[in-house]
């Protein structure tokens, strides 16, 4: 299971033993972590699971149109490492991973 650190955007981190297989929201939601909404559940639909990864993180899938396109409504200012984390499945590979949540989600 990979740790996954979840820090808010006042600074308070909280860490996760993570289900590799679904989603980094799905892991999000199902350890009450506040700053994602996730509103749409999961279909790339509503923008309220943004959050910012390194770039360089391992395991991290290519972006596809329609989470760009998405990017493009999110609440809180979009930057380089802007993702949506239901569009990331959590992998094995994704142990000791930072993922910072922006100030707001909608
Ligand atoms: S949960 Fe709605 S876009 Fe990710």
């Amino acid at each position: 299971m990979p740790k996954i650190t979840f820090v808010e955007a006042d600074g308070t981190e909280i860490v996760v033993e993570a289900r590799s297989g679904i989603s980094l929201m799905e892991n999000a939601i199902a350890n009450n972590v506040d700053g994602i909404e996730a509103e749409c559940g999961g279909s790339c639909m509503c923008a309220t699971c943004h959050c910012y990864l390194a770039d360089d993180q391992a395991g991290l899938s290519v972006m596809q149109d329609d989470e760009d396109e998405m990017l493009g409504f999110v609440a809180s200012e979009r930057k380089p490492g802007s993702r949506l984390s239901c569009q990331i499945t959590v992998t094995d590979d994704m142990d000791g991973m930072q993922v910072h949540l922006p100030a707001e989600q909608n």
